[in-house]
């Protein structure tokens, strides 16, 4: 057997797994059974961003909403529903009437929770100073009122600011409930004569919430077998960031991604990620290690060198010449314009990629004289071929890099034995 071939596979370092505890675990609060895609925010770091949940007093299960509480009475991991009702109406002074102070505010756009086809709308309006003349207005009996003032819940939920204003109340809040609940307060229409008819019981019952089981950032984490969940920016002392939960550590979008799992080779001293191995053609590509975590417009450092005897260059690749630190005290000259990128490479001036177009050569040369660095990596040539061009200095040509190279591998037959 060829020496190489053996010798490849040593070649191959597995980068060490992050040693980080797969940390989610189910929780439990009184005789809720806490478990992913929520979170006990004391438990876990696993879970959905906005599907975190508080245990108090280690029996009463709640989930904020804008920091208002709502108590959880169950999860239906399977129907994506939570059930709650607004801690307020537990106050347990006036049960027939429930004074809540705060309207469920939810930023559909941003929420991991919408409302559920079950809610339904009541209107309660607090200690108004006049009494409220139309007919859907149940008065509520047995609330603190200072003085004439009294309070009305409006069970077809429509209420405006401007109802509010004119009897003078001093709040309006919409609540949720269950429609089949509601139903049951206010047996047919009109409203029943007398206020106390289970208002409090209505609202306690609560109402539905229905959560995102799926989300464009969790899907391809969960589909690698990963579970998402949010860490502590390392960088920001207040963020947090968006991290996939694998068996063999956190990873950034799904397991099997990053230096946990990606074969990388070693050459001169420098890192390259294996894009693939073809044993039939005896090749493999390779991606320098630092343009794939360098962002839309990566950097290279280094020219690519290998030990000649077992690696070679193929007739597939071609260069990119990269010029670092180039015009630092005086303007680009406009012609050099086309081939100008963003980032600066290591060190102040501008930076320029050129590609292996003859019509460059001379320009280049020029330009060349003005620079403090240069260099050319190859990459491949169907793959240059393909690019768009045009927005090759906008970033494009890292889209190039990132596919990487091709270098062959020889069976140095002289070596056998
Ligand atoms: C958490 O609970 C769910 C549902 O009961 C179960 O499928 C899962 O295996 C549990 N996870 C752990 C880590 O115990
Ligand atoms: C938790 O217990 C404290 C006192 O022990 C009490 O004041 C508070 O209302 C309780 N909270 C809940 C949600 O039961
Ligand atoms: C909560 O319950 C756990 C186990 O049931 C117990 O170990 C812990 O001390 C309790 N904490 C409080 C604050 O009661
Ligand atoms: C309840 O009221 C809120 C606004 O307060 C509204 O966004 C929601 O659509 C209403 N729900 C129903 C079922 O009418
Ligand atoms: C408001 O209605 C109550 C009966 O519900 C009545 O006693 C009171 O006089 C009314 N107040 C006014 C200002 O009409
Ligand atoms: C609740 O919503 C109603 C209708 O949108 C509004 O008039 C009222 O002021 C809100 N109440 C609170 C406490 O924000
Ligand atoms: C209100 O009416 C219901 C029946 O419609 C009755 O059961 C209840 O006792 C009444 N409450 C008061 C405070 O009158
Ligand atoms: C190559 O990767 C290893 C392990 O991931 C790391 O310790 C080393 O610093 C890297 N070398 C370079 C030149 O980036
Ligand atoms: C590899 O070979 C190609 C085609 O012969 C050539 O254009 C390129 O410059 C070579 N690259 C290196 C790094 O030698
Ligand atoms: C491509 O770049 C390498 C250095 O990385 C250099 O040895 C080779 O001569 C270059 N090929 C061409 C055609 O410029
Ligand atoms: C360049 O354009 C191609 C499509 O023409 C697009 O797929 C690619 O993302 C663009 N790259 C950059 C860095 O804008």
């Amino acid at each position: 057997m060829a020496p190489l071939l053996l010798l490849l596979p040593a070649l191959l370092l597995l980068a060490a797994a992050d040693a980080f505890p797969a940390s989610c675990s189910n929780a439990t609060c009184g005789v809720h059974d806490i478990h992913y895609p929520f979170r006990l925010d004391s438990a876990s770091d696993c879970g959905y961003p906005g599907l975190v949940l508080v245990c108090e007093n280690n029996s009463t299960l709640i989930l904020p909403v804008k920091s208002h509480r709502y108590r959880v009475f169950s999860i239906d991991y399977g129907r994506h529903t939570v059930s709650v009702f607004d801690a307020d109406a537990d106050d347990g002074e006036y049960p027939v009437c429930p004074r809540l102070h705060v309207n469920l505010t939810i930023d559909y756009a941003s929420s991991w929770l919408q409302p559920a086809p079950s809610d339904s709308n009541i209107t309660f309006l607090y200690n108004c100073k006049k009494n409220a003349s139309w007919s859907s207005a149940v008065e509520l009996i047995g609330c603190q009122a200072d003085g004439d003032k009294r309070s009305y819940v409006l069970p077809d939920g429509v209420a405006t600011g401007a109802e509010a204003y004119e009897y003078e109340c001093e709040e309006v809040v919409v609540a949720p409930v269950l429609g089949v609940h509601k139903a049951r307060m206010v047996p047919g229409s009109p409203a029943p004569a007398n206020g106390s008819v289970g208002v409090g019981d209505v609202v306690r019952a609560g109402f539905e919430l229905m959560y995102n089981a799926h989300s464009p950032q969790c899907d391809g984490c969960e589909r690698s077998g990963g579970w998402c969940g949010y860490r502590h920016d390392q960088m920001d002392a207040d963020g947090m960031e968006l991290t996939c939960f694998c068996d063999s550590g956190p990873a950034a979008d799904r397991c099997g991604e990053g230096p946990s799992a990606t074969p990388v080779i070693r050459l001169a001293g420098e890192n390259y990620t294996v894009q693939s191995i073809s044993y039939d053609s005896r090749t493999i590509i390779l991606t320098d290690s630092d343009v794939l975590i360098g962002g839309s417009c990566p950097v290279v450092h280094h020219d690519v060198s290998f030990d000649s005897v077992w690696l070679h260059n193929t007739s597939y690749n071609d260069n990119l010449t990269f010029h670092f630190g180039c015009y630092s005290r005086d303007p680009v000259p406009p012609a050099f314009d086309k081939y100008q990128i963003d980032p600066a490479g290591d060190g102040d001036g501008a930076s320029f990629v050129f590609t292996p177009d003859n019509h460059d050569r001379a320009q280049e040369q020029d330009l060349a004289v003005h620079c403090n660095d240069a260099v050319s990596v190859p990459v491949r040539s169907d793959v240059l071929m393909a690019t768009n061009q045009n927005n090759f200095t906008r970033g494009g040509y890292g889209d190039v890099l990132k596919q990487g190279f091709e270098l062959a591998w020889s069976m140095n037959n002289e070596q056998d034995g």
